[in-house]
């Protein structure tokens, strides 16, 4: 379906080609965009009858004509038409249909080429609001978690081998800070973002008498953009969040390869709740960890978007190209896929049990307070070297006989070094090697605790 009548034809002769009117418009797509691109025209309306641009009564039919627009669209009673090619021009049209002359005077001073800059920027910012509320609520269900679970041991690994025994809420407690870093990038990122485009115009910026902070004022900018051309070409805030997003979704894929792991049979160290899981349609037994699974598969494409972005910038000579039309699907994936993980994952935690005795029994298999003897050692007066060397004999016995340090009696222990005595066992036990690890930062079940306060505190502040 071609119109004649498209917004931009007046020095065209022959109507554009049915392939290439489909092939070039973004509506639909871009529709998603029009409660902001609403927002943006009636600041900008507002601005132009403030200065004498417009008359007062122009704006007041503008405004009125884009609110019903706005109340149409929401009820899903505006038709898009592709002949109209983008969101923009689909309001613009609708609105000089609507309220007639005054609807052709909105795009005084302006451009589509900073109109789009400003809606995506208005779109960004309420999705960056509404991830971080999001992110907010999984890290509170974290830190809910690690206060129950402080006292719980479970073997701390290295190399995917038993290395120390931690507790399960000190493990939760990492992927706290892990996504504490990513609300903090994501609030950074927002600094950026929340920059005006508007009065960049085409380009070069407009003749006409516009007040580009009055705009910014209204639609909560931090101040309008410096450069015109860079205003209408950046598009480093939309892949400066596609990073974020990207690293956020590589916490999330290890958190739930984590997950995965310990809720097979082999480990067995949670139990993720049926709403969560998933049966097999052949094997019975089967209850398959799918929401993990899924969340660590999404990671792929938010990292597929984040090198989509960056590869659509970086061949663009200034200012705006309409290669930039193809920076909304992959900005409005990556928020709409983070934004489900992070919801499913604020509604999993919770709903995971753990298995503390599989973990405490875990704990107790492969040596985990080898470091602690040596230790031990070291408190005696022995060098850590030699420690290490008089330990790691002593694991050889064990793994030889296939007995834990802790059941190996003091008179096999003793050839190994004269200064074991019969306080060692209080070192070897799991409980003795928690609570040793008393500092910041460490997996003392007191430090754990006061671990969590600060962090419910740094919630608190942003
Ligand atoms: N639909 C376009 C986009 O998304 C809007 C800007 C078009 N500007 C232009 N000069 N053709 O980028």
């Amino acid at each position: 379906m071609s119109d004649n009548n498209k917004l931009w034809a007046g020095r065209f002769q022959e109507p554009i080609d049915a392939f290439v009117e489909a092939f070039t418009a973004s509506v639909e797509f871009d529709k998603r965009l029009a409660p902001f691109d609403i927002q943006g025209s009636i600041a900008h309306a507002q601005m132009l009858a403030r200065q004498g641009i417009i008359s007062a009564a122009e704006k007041d039919s503008i405004v009125a004509g884009l609110s019903q627009i706005a109340e149409r669209i929401q009820r899903g009673e505006f038709t898009w038409s592709i002949a109209r090619e983008d969101v923009h021009m689909n309001i613009e049209a609708a609105l000089t249909e609507a309220i007639g002359e005054a609807g052709k005077k909105l795009h005084t001073g302006r451009s589509r080429n900073d109109q789009v800059a400003t809606d995506v920027r208005l779109w960004l910012r309420e999705e960056i609001g509404l991830i971080r509320a999001e992110l907010m609520r999984l890290q509170t269900a974290l830190l809910d978690s690690a206060e129950a679970e402080a006292d719980t041991l479970m073997p701390g690994f290295t190399h995917l081998q038993t290395a120390q025994p931690i507790s399960f809420g000190h493990h939760l407690l990492a992927w706290f800070e892990m996504l504490e870093r990513d609300r903090e990038r994501l609030a950074d990122c927002l600094k950026r973002v929340n920059i005006l485009p508007l009065g960049a115009a085409a380009l070069a910026g407009t003749s006409y008498p516009i007040d580009r902070v009055y705009v910014a004022e209204r639609l909560g900018f931090e101040r309008p953009a410096e450069n015109s051309l860079d205003a209408v070409s950046d598009r480093d805030f939309a892949i400066e969040f596609a990073a974020a997003a990207s690293i956020l979704m590589m916490h999330l894929s290890r958190m739930s390869e984590e997950l995965i792991i310990w809720s097979s049979a082999q480990f067995g160290f949670i139990e993720l709740s049926d709403s969560f899981c998933t049966g097999s349609s052949i094997m019975p037994q089967k209850k398959n960890p799918d929401v993990p699974e899924l969340v660590r598969g999404k990671s792929g494409r938010v990292f597929g978007h984040l090198m989509g972005l960056l590869t659509l910038m970086k061949g663009q000579p200034l200012a705006y190209n309409k290669d930039n039309q193809e920076d909304k699907e992959p900005l409005f994936d990556t928020a709409d896929t983070l934004r489900g993980c992070l919801k499913v994952f604020a509604d999993m935690i919770p709903a995971i049990s753990p298995r503390r005795e599989t973990m405490r029994a875990a704990a107790l298999k492969g040596f985990a307070t080898a470091t602690d003897l040596a230790d031990y050692l070291v408190r005696q007066g022995l060098a850590f070297r030699d420690a290490h060397e008089v330990v790691g004999k002593a694991v050889a016995l064990g793994v030889a006989s296939g007995r834990d340090l802790a059941e190996i009696p003091l008179a096999e222990l003793q050839p190994f070094s004269p200064l074991i005595g019969a306080d060692v066992y209080t070192v070897l036990s799991l409980e003795g090697s928690l609570a040793a690890r008393d500092h910041i930062g460490g997996t003392a079940p007191r430090q754990v605790r006061e671990a969590i306060q600060r962090a419910r505190q740094r919630l608190e502040l942003n």
